[in-house]
């Protein structure tokens, strides 16, 4: 199949992967009515078009949490990454690197912390789940900090999992999910031989290695669901704000009370984001939540934002309504899923071109640039 734009990949993921692990990734929460506007909405916002401003030598980088980015853009935490690519967070993490940009190593990834870090030239970011289970917690920061880790997402937007109902038909959970699972693997042999045969264990590395033993797919819903933490409050957090002494993301941010609280309990950026549309359907796309809450953080820290963005444009889009830089989360699995680290990387360079492009017909030479007088309605 022919790629000529970021959103091919998803496509090309389709037809390569079992079905159960193509619904895990593309689909969202209840009737994904968030998820679908996460991404319209995004898409509806209209950039005023500039002309003869001379802009040349653009300049996308951006400096975030005393790191350099090639482009304002973070491969965002997402859990079994390595069942869509063999070790598949080792070659994300490597298409991220050689394009300059953060890889997140998600808590619930295949590959463990020690197996990622060292495949990349440059600190990878860790995010960790507010879990019961502390020690748990403890353990993994001490071991992303010895791996070289620096910034630390903590997502905060999974006190419970929200329901995704696609889930149960495509065989991921429900009825004779397993006997499943094995079929539409071998009526997927191009990912069985990859992934199925040649990319094990799958397991999940980080939590495996806790535990000291051996995780499969069903423990890791079953380790899962037992380890939410419905009672957590900003309170809890502390110790982690006292233990780390890096940069501390908050994720999962979506109202402008929220964002301040943030600021109060002292972290240096918070991610916008629903969860990509996986957690409360129904709740505002992250393209309406980003304006206030920029506007109530006044640049006192970082603000990111996620669910949504699927190619180059959308990130100008995105730093125009007050972002500073975007995380990507199903973008990068179609494409890691369709042509592993190769696919990441030209995904990456896709986004590149388009954000050039929309740069140089807006008058925007550098990142900076990107403000809320280049949205049409402002004109
Ligand atoms: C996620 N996301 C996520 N977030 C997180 O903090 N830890 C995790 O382990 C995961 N796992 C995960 C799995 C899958 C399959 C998806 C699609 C997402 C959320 C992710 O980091 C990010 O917020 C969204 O993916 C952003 O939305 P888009 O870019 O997918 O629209």
């Amino acid at each position: 199949m022919i790629i000529s734009s970021p959103g091919d990949f998803r496509e090309a993921a389709r037809r390569k992967l079992p079905p159960f692990l193509f619904h895990y990734i593309d689909g969202g929460a209840y009737a994904e009515r968030t998820l679908g506007r996460n991404v319209s909405d995004l898409a509806d916002i209209a950039l005023r078009q500039r002309v003869l401003k001379g802009s040349e030598d653009l300049d996308l980088s951006v400096d975030l949490f005393g790191e350099k980015l090639s482009l304002p853009v973070v491969l965002a935490p997402v859990g079994l990454t390595g069942m869509y690519a063999r070790r598949g967070e080792v070659q994300a993490a490597k298409a991220a690197a050689s394009r300059g940009v953060p890889f997140t190593l998600s808590t619930v990834s295949v590959c463990p912390i020690e197996e990622v870090a060292p495949a990349i030239d440059r600190p990878m970011w860790f995010q960790l789940y507010v879990l019961r289970d502390r020690g748990f917690m403890k353990s993994v920061l001490e071991r992303a900090k010895a791996a070289g880790v620096k910034t630390l997402v903590f997502t905060v937007d999974m006190p419970v999992p929200g329901a995704r109902y696609r889930d149960a038909h495509s065989g991921m959970s429900g009825p004779n999910a397993e006997i499943r699972r094995m079929v539409q693997a071998m009526t997927h042999p191009a990912w069985a031989w990859d992934v199925g045969l040649r990319g094990t264990p799958h397991d999940l590395g980080n939590v495996s290695a806790y535990l000291g033993k051996p995780t499969g797919l069903a423990d890791y819903i079953g380790w899962l669901a037992g380890n939410f933490d419905p009672s957590i409050s900003w309170k809890d957090l502390e110790w982690i704000r006292d233990a780390w002494d890096g940069p501390m993301i908050i994720k999962g941010i979506l109202d402008p009370e929220d964002a301040k609280d943030a600021l109060t309990f002292g972290a240096d950026g918070i991610v916008v984001s629903n969860h990509g549309g996986r957690q409360l359907d129904g709740v505002l796309s992250t393209a309406t939540a980003l304006p206030p809450i920029a506007e109530a953080v006044q640049g006192r820290m970082k603000v990111l934002m996620d669910s949504g963005v699927r190619n180059g444009l959308d990130v100008v889009r995105a730093l125009a309504l007050g972002a500073d830089a975007v995380l990507i989360g199903r973008a990068f699995v179609y494409a890691l899923a369709a042509h592993g680290q190769a696919g990441v990387a030209q995904l990456l360079d896709l986004f590149e071109k388009e954000m050039r492009v929309a740069m140089t017909l807006t008058g925007a030479k550098s990142v900076a640039d990107i403000d809320r007088s280049m949205l049409a309605e402002h004109a």
